[in-house]
C-alpha cells in the first residue's frame, strides 16, 4: 500500500497537467488548428464573433508577392496566443488542409515566430511567448506558382480558456487565374475539446494506478 501511495505521489509531481502551449502551438495541430491541453471549446461553439481580425493589403497575389498581415483585436482586449497559415480557398483542393506559401516577421520581431508546419518551411506563424497584444504585423508571401485563391486562417486565445478558431481574412485571389470559388474549407463550428497526449499519459498512468490500488484491496 506504501509503494502504490508512492507511485501515485510520483505520479502526481512527475506529469504536467493538461498544458496549453505559451511558447507556441505543438505541430500536432497544424492541420486542425485547434488549440492542445486548453481544457475548454472554442467560443464559436456557442456563437461568440470572433473579437479578433486579420487584415491583408492586398485582394490579389502573384507568384512570390509579399502582403502585409495586421492581427488586431476588435475590443479592448488582449490576445495571449495566435496561430496563422494560409489556406486553399477551394474546397474540392486535395490539398485544401495544408498551410500555402510561408511567413516573415517585421525586423527585429521577438514575439512571432514561423513554424514549419507538415514539413513545409515557414508555412505558419505564432507566438513564441504569451503575449499582451491588441496588434501586431507580419508577411505572407506567396508561393511561387499559381495555387488558386487563398485566405489567412487564424486561431486566437484571449487567454487559455476563452479562444477562437476560424478566424478569416478577406479572400486573396490569384491573380492568373479567373472565377475561382471563393469557399472556407473549414468545420463550421468547432465545438469539441482536443486534449494532448500529456492527458492521455495522466489518464493511462491513472488507470494503471487504479488497477494497482485495487490489486491491493
Ligand atoms: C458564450 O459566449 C459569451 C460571449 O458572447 C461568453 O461570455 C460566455 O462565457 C460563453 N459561454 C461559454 C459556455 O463558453
Ligand atoms: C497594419 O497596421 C499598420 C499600423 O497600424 C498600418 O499602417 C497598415 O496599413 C496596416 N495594414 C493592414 C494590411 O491592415
Ligand atoms: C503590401 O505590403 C507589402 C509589404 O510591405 C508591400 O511590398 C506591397 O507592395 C503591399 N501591397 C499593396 C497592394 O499595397
Ligand atoms: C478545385 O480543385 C479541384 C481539384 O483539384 C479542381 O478540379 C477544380 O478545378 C478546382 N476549382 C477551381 C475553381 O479552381
Ligand atoms: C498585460 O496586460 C495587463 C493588463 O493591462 C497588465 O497588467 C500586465 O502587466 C501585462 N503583462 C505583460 C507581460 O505585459
Ligand atoms: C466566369 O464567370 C462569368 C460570370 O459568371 C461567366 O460569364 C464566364 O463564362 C465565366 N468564365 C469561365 C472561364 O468560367
Amino acid at each position: 500500500m506504501v509503494s502504490t501511495c508512492a507511485l501515485a505521489l510520483l505520479i502526481s509531481i512527475t506529469l504536467p497537467g493538461a498544458a496549453s502551449y505559451p511558447s507556441g502551438p505543438p505541430l500536432s495541430s497544424c492541420t486542425d488548428m485547434f488549440p492542445v491541453g486548453h481544457g475548454s471549446n472554442a467560443q464559436n461553439a456557442n456563437g461568440s464573433q470572433p473579437p479578433f481580425s486579420i487584415t491583408v493589403n492586398s485582394t490579389v497575389y502573384h507568384a512570390n508577392d509579399v502582403i502585409q498581415v495586421n492581427l488586431s483585436s476588435t475590443q479592448p482586449w488582449f490576445f495571449e496566443g495566435v496561430f496563422i497559415q494560409a489556406r486553399s480557398a477551394n474546397c474540392s483542393n486535395p490539398m485544401k488542409d495544408s498551410p500555402i506559401g510561408t511567413f516573415r516577421t517585421i525586423v527585429g520581431e521577438k514575439l512571432l515566430s514561423p513554424i514549419n508546419c507538415l514539413e513545409k518551411a515557414s508555412s505558419a506563424i505564432a507566438h513564441n511567448q504569451e503575449l499582451n497584444l491588441t496588434n501586431i504585423m507580419f508577411y505572407w508571401i506567396a508561393p511561387s506558382g499559381s495555387v488558386g485563391d487563398v485566405y489567412l486562417r487564424g486561431t486566437f486565445a484571449r487567454n487559455k480558456a476563452l479562444f477562437w478558431t476560424n478566424v478569416f481574412s478577406g479572400y486573396i485571389a490569384d491573380a492568373s487565374l479567373t472565377n475561382l470559388t471563393k469557399e472556407r474549407c473549414t468545420p463550421p463550428a468547432m465545438t469539441s475539446q482536443k486534449t494532448g497526449n500529456g492527458n492521455t499519459l495522466v489518464i493511462s498512468l491513472s488507470a494503471i494506478f487504479l488497477s494497482l490500488l485495487f490489486s491491493f484491496l
